[in-house]
């Protein structure tokens, strides 16, 4: 059993470590208040997220700032003066800025260290007041700095970091997890984060519901996990969990249970060695085929929908085709795009089967005969032919669909689909793996492809 005191004090912000983010976000609230009291802008400046909260894990290096205007100012106003503030003191700080788009545009600059997020919203002070989803960030601040205990923020910490080891923290669309403020949650409800393991270990199905506030909501959302936001019932904060995230957080919390181990904690650095993965991918006897190109420079949250979405096309259109499917991944690293697809076979017979209508339906039945002679008969009732296959190799329906003929077959993100065009390349892994300078991480995303253990988080 490790003690999880030790635990905290490894993975909780030391005390100078605190002092210095803490410092540095006062100074950035100080600056942005100074230049809109200057420019007469009615905008205030305030530290949200999980340093406002003392939610905040060591080491995770980023400050939320939000800058609050009154419901009075309109939309645009609310915007350019926001972004104006801060840029104005991104560069004040003398470091560079880059404009970023949520639900809603805001800004992030890289400074002394930290990834600070400078994000223009409304003042609001109930959920009904509610003009954009970052509204609400400042309500969640509030609501977890007036109820959650001191010591449980310890427990936030250990639950947060349990999760980014199983691969299942934060929202973003590349995780599909559980985002802090939801850990938070959780802590709330049962107390500790040995409670919150118990709880998903035994109870949790898909359709569970937690309601803090009883707002009496829950029955609402179809998400595999509901947990009503207590400052807004309209808001499931579970919403972006997927049932895989929730299903491997509940297998990795009964295992942690049965044995408790420091590895949910500090995972073990995994090496790879490349000759054990050749042999690992050989034993299994599939056809394992490599689809790699440049991925667009739009923000990952907008990226990484289209490459599901692309694997999933693919994957489709495969299966159509009569391949049968063993599985399929992808990952961007170092803006390349990589999609593994694993198959049983490469290749299918030149003909295929072809059904047609039953032989009661006289008219059809004449004009399919004469369609198909010689090469047509009936089974049971049903007259089927055989007919030449397209495309009998996974590798050239690929390439058919991945080209200005067949793209129209394919449902590729918006932005995916001039780089997936022109630049592309497929190939079985054999090839692919005796490449020079393989990207290490696309190793490791290979080897947790084989491997799925519980310890798929990026994190040692
Ligand atoms: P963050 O993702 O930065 O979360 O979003 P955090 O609480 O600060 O946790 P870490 O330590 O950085 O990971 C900032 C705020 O945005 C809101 C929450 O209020 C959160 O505190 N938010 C973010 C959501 O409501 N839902 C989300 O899915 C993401
Ligand atoms: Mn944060």
């Amino acid at each position: 059993m490790p003690d999880l005191k030790l635990i905290l004090e490894k993975i909780e912000p030391s005390p100078e470590e605190k002092e210095r983010v803490h410092k540095l976000a006062s100074e950035l609230i100080r600056i942005i208040n100074q230049e809109a009291h200057n420019q007469d802008i009615p905008a205030k400046a305030i530290l949200v997220g999980s340093v406002a909260k003392g939610t905040r894990l060591a080491g995770k290096a980023d400050v939320d700032i939000f800058i609050t205007f009154p419901l009075s100012c309109s939309e645009d106003y609310l915007k350019v003066k926001g972004l104006e503030l801060g840029h104005h003191c991104i560069e004040k700080m003398g470091s560079a800025y880059e404009e970023r788009y949520a639900s809603h545009p805001y800004v992030t600059g890289f400074i002394d260290g930290y990834l600070v997020d400078f994000v223009p919203c409304y003042k609001i002070s109930s959920g009904s007041e509610l003009k954009s989803a970052v509204d609400r960030t400042v309500l969640h601040t509030k609501y977890i700095k007036a109820h959650l205990k001191p010591v449980q923020r310890g427990e936030v910490l250990l639950l947060k970091r349990f999760m980014q080891v199983v691969g299942c923290y934060g929202s973003e669309f590349k995780v599909g997890g559980f985002p802090g403020y939801l850990a938070e949650l959780l802590i709330l409800n049962y107390g500790t984060f040995i409670r919150v393991l118990e709880a998903a270990a035994r109870e949790w199905m898909p359709g569970y519901q937690v309601d803090l506030e009883g707002h009496g909501t829950a029955g609402f959302f179809q998400d595999p996990l509901v947990v009503v936001d207590p400052v807004d019932g309209k808001r499931n904060v579970a919403a972006a969990l997927t049932m895989q995230k929730m299903a491997d957080f509940v297998v990795a919390a009964s295992h942690y249970l049965k044995n408790p181990s420091q590895d949910f904690f500090f995972k073990k650095k995994e090496e790879v060695d490349l000759d054990q993965l050749k042999k690992d991918f050989l034993s299994r006897g599939t056809v394992v085929l490599i689809l790699t190109f440049p991925s667009p420079t739009i923000p990952e949250d907008a990226l990484y929908p289209q490459i599901t979405k692309t694997e999933q096309s693919l994957v489709n259109i495969l299966k159509r085709a009569g391949f049968r499917l063993w599985g399929s991944d992808s990952a961007c690293y170092q803006a390349q795009v990589f999609m593994i697809l694993e198959l049983e076979v490469h290749t299918l017979p030149h003909l295929k089967r072809h059904y047609g209508p039953q032989v009661w339906n006289r008219v059809h039945s004449e004009s399919f005969q004469k369609k198909y002679q010689p090469h047509c008969w009936v089974e049971d009732d049903t007259w089927v032919a055989l007919i030449p296959r397209e495309h009998n190799t996974a590798q050239s329906l690929l390439k058919h669909v991945i080209s200005p003929e067949g793209i129209c077959h394919l449902r590729t993100g918006r932005h995916l689909k001039d780089q997936l065009l022109e630049n592309y390349q497929l190939k079985p892994l054999t090839d692919f793996l005796e490449e020079k300078n393989l990207n290490p991480q696309v190793l490791i995303w290979l080897h947790h492809y084989l491997h799925r253990n519980e310890f798929s988080g990026d994190i040692y």
